[in-house]
């Protein structure tokens, strides 16, 4: 046997060129818009370097360990240059990308005024936004329609104009805006019939989120979902999806302690070591933490942020280990510290013979400069997906989210470690090129 599997290689897909400009159109310009986009600016301007993403600085190793064959992510797949990106965005908050980044204090006075000059031409345009499923929040900046169908054809107008505008080859979507309400799949959600009647009608299962995604699959724009809300997770905008060619992923960007947990669980998980709680509490003070200080708002981000650890842990597989665990998520507005998020978790485990010890986590992070890489690789590659013909679902993103969305009937796949081997055995397979097991025996003289 050997270390890759000859026998999934394949051929190549046929996969149109990344030529032209492609335009990255965000749902929401505040802290994580405004650094992903500064941030790009600057690397574009060589101040930066685009720490955190993979599409820019990961390698992939192909073939044999013999072989030597480590290009980079970049340079092996067909993806868009960052100088081919442009940006749009939609905001109730009339502020253009410069005030927004100034508001939300992420960046330091320096880094933003060596961008401010390309921030300030970035203007919001009007949102479809409605207070009732983000209560914490106003904004001015507003669509008026009769109903939301109405609205989704003054977004599909808003996608035309800014790729005319800007001679975009290709566009994707984003949503980087406030968590939304809690929403359950309702039957206006089952099929494109009854979700486009529920535009019309205006129904209230319908989140201006639902009509942000409707609009981009309509426009053949693919969608991603940086928020736990439902959103495109509904078979009416999946199918959608599917029928247009076109891919769709989310939900919730994994940063911060939810990918602490995501890379700790499947290590304690490898060695066989019991939990008997995790005690996760964060402080922020982010425009972010107060729509969350919202109930509604906090119970969407709540059920995305409980469900990682039973995924991972398969606690009726293990309940020696782990069939009685106590998980605790919190997260306080802590108006202080603004985007300098600090995660603890408390994580109570349990040893050879039942000897009980304890983890203690002390993340001081910055919720949005985690999260930025991950916008420009979900731009980039769901652009490469698009580009390669796959369409709806596209699970092997998972490793950017919180809440992955998978097939119906499937459960998701929360190990950080699964997901990037995912990941990058999807490129390899989209190239043609062998995948990796990690067998290796021919190298200690065994035969296949
Ligand atoms: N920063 C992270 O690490 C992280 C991680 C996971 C998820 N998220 C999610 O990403 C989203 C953005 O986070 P942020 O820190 O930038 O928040 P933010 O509050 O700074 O920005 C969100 C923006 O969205 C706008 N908005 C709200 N409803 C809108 C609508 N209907 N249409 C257009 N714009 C709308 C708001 O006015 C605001 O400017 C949030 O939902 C957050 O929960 C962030």
């Amino acid at each position: 046997m050997n270390d890759t599997n000859a026998g999934t290689g394949g051929g190549r897909r046929d996969i149109r060129p990344a030529r032209g400009k492609l335009g990255v159109l965000l749902v929401g310009l505040g802290a994580v818009s405004t650094t992903f986009i500064a941030g790009v600016e600057s690397v574009r301007r060589g101040r930066s370097r685009p720490i955190g993403s993979l599409t820019q600085l990961n390698t992939i190793r192909l073939g044999k360990r013999t072989e030597e064959r480590a290009p980079l992510l970049k340079d092996f797949v067909p993806l868009a240059d960052l100088e081919d990106l442009v940006f749009g965005a939609w905001d109730p908050i009339p502020d253009d990308a410069y005030a927004s980044a100034k508001l939300a204090g992420v960046l330091s006075h320096e880094d933003l005024e060596a961008v401010g000059d390309f921030l300030s031409t970035i203007r919001p345009m009007p949102a479809v936004f409605d207070k009732s499923y983000v209560k914490r929040l106003d904004g001015s900046n507003v669509k008026k329609g009769a109903d939301k169908m109405e609205l989704a054809e003054q977004l599909r107008a808003d996608i035309r104009e800014f790729k005319a505008e800007h001679g975009c080859d290709r566009l994707v979507m984003v949503w980087a805006a406030s968590t939304e309400i809690y929403l359950k799949r309702q039957d206006v959600h089952a099929t494109l019939e009854t979700f486009e009647e529920g535009l019309r009608a205006s129904h209230e299962a319908i989140a201006p989120s639902m009509i942000y995604a409707y609009a981009a699959l309509q426009e053949g724009v693919p969608f991603a979902n940086g928020a736990p809300n439902l959103t495109v997770d509904v078979p009416a905008l999946t199918d959608l999806a599917r029928a247009r060619g076109l891919p769709v992923a989310g939900k919730d960007f994994k940063t911060g302690q939810t990918l602490m947990k995501t890379i700790i669980a499947p290590g304690l998980k490898a060695r066989m070591l019991g939990l008997r709680g995790w005690f996760s509490t964060n402080i922020l003070g982010n425009r972010d933490g107060a729509v969350l200080d919202d109930p509604q708002s906090f119970k969407t981000k709540e059920e995305s942020k409980l469900g990682v650890l039973d995924y991972i842990l398969q606690p009726d597989m293990y309940p020696d280990l782990y069939g009685d665990f106590y998980h605790k998520v919190r997260i306080n507005y802590y108006p202080p510290r603004g985007d300098d998020k600090e995660g603890w978790d408390n994580i109570d485990i349990v040893g050879w013979m039942g000897y009980p010890m304890q983890i203690k986590v002390d993340f001081l992070c910055k919720d949005s400069i985690l999260a930025a890489p991950i916008v420009l690789d979900l731009a980039l590659f769901l652009d490469l997906a698009a580009r390669a013909g796959l369409s709806g679902i596209q699970e092997w993103l998972s490793f950017y989210f919180k809440s992955p969305q998978v097939a119906e009937g499937l459960y998701p796949e929360h190990d950080l470690f699964i997901q990037h081997w995912k990941l990058k055995n999807t490129l390899r397979w989209l190239m043609g090129e062998e995948q990796i097991t990690h067998l290796g025996m021919e190298y200690y003289g065994e035969q296949e």
